[in-house]
């Protein structure tokens, strides 16, 4: 007799001639006490969770394992740490410039003269990473083939060095994409009829990556969606000899949507024409998503991203999944920040909470890593 009908059994045979809850006790020494009980309890055996619990399986209580609020935390696989957070930074080339950005509330367009003093208190706070995102503001800084994008004077080079000197520690991702330098805003060179020329585009973002590594990037993250510049990217770092000291962090699936609006915003990079939706995966394709994680990781990518985050925690799962050696890193995206602030400032929910609940999903769905905009917030929030 397996232990479980043995118990269920014993429940029968106890509410029926001496009803009693729960314990499976069978030795005529404790019958009365059980008896007793079972008198004091009588009302409450027949309809009683544990009685009807214990009958069936011993794994259907779960409440202890979870009521303390250790046992809680324990029950997470990653725990939301400081150091899984990448805090994204708009530079533009005006070095004094301190802008406001309206579609990200909080988040600021700012000059290289005005990095130090806002990372100061934050490294403090500890801060561990940041991504750099160029944004040329100069009327003359855009053209066809995104040629500012590496202007060794530019905000991202300029930023790169002043930061690397200035804060030693810090971990300096640079996002590498046209789409902020080009006068059309797309994300790659174009043929004549408006597609992207990939070839074309990914021989200058790779050089691009190149110039970014060189002047001290420990990460460059590749954000175009162009095929096959992760492996363009890195036969570039190792014919120069750095392959060993950057990493490859690739924007692997990166889905088309609205939720990229503020940043465009903020970065001045609306296409001005047509849309991304022939570069950037369609929302439904969870099958295109593997095969970009599958293949960016034979390419060679030290890292994989899913963006957006929360609406593709399936895709996040997946890419942990296929990419079971690699660490996976999930972009919280503008959309999805702007969406959290309003909806809290119309009252519809706390700030902190949700916070705190979207990047939780996000680690649950397999993200060790999270770039996101709340991550000022998150080093006051957090100990650790
Ligand atoms: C540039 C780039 C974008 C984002 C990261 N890198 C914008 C885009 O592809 O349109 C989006 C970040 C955000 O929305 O917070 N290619
Ligand atoms: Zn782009």
């Amino acid at each position: 007799m397996s232990f479980s009908t043995l118990v269920s059994d014993l429940t029968y045979r106890d509410s029926t001639h001496s009803p009693r809850p729960s314990a499976p006790s069978h030795t005529a020494s404790t019958n009365t006490a059980r008896s007793h009980l079972s008198r004091a309890q009588s009302s409450y055996a027949s309809t009683a969770a544990t009685s009807v619990s214990i009958s069936g399986s011993i794994s259907s209580q779960l409440h202890g394992g979870y009521s303390h609020p250790l046992a809680r935390q324990w029950q997470a696989e990653r725990q939301l740490t400081k150091s899984m957070l990448i805090y994204p930074l708009f530079i533009t080339d005006n070095p004094d410039e301190c802008t406001p950005i309206p579609s990200l509330p909080g988040q600021k367009r700012l000059g290289i003269n005005k990095l130090i003093p806002l990372l100061t208190p934050l490294i403090a706070k500890g801060l561990k990473s940041v991504i750099l995102f160029g944004v040329p503001l100069a009327p003359t800084a855009k053209d066809a083939l995104g040629t500012a994008a590496d202007d060794p004077l530019g905000p991202v080079i300029a930023g790169l060095r002043l930061l690397r000197r200035a804060f030693p520690q810090l971990f300096l991702v640079a996002d590498v994409c046209l789409c902020e330098y080009t006068s059309h805003g797309h994300c790659g060179i174009l043929h004549d009829d408006g597609s992207l020329n990939n070839t074309l585009s990914v021989d200058r973002i790779s050089d691009v990556a190149l110039a970014y590594a060189e002047a001290g990037a420990h990460c460059v993250a590749p954000s175009d969606m162009n095929d096959g510049r992760i492996r363009a990217i890195k036969l570039k770092l190792i014919e120069s000899g750095i392959a060993h000291r950057v990493v490859l962090m690739s924007y692997s699936a990166k889905f088309s949507g609205c939720l990229y609006g503020p940043f465009r915003d903020a970065a001045g990079s609306v296409p001005s024409f047509g849309d991304r939706r022939c570069y950037q995966l369609p929302p439904g394709g969870r099958g295109l998503a593997r095969r970009a994680i599958r293949r960016d990781i034979e390419e060679g990518a030290d890292i994989i991203m899913v963006k957006p985050a929360s609406q593709y925690l399936d895709i996040i799962s997946d890419a942990k999944d296929i990419g079971k050696d690699l660490p996976v890193a999930a972009y919280q995206v503008s959309g999805e920040y702007a969406m959290i602030h309003a909806a809290a400032k119309a009252g519809v929910f706390d700030l902190k909470t949700m916070a705190f609940e979207s990047t939780e999903g996000i680690l649950r769905a397999g993200a060790s890593i999270v770039v996101s905009y709340f991550t000022p917030e998150f080093l006051e929030w957090l100990d650790t």
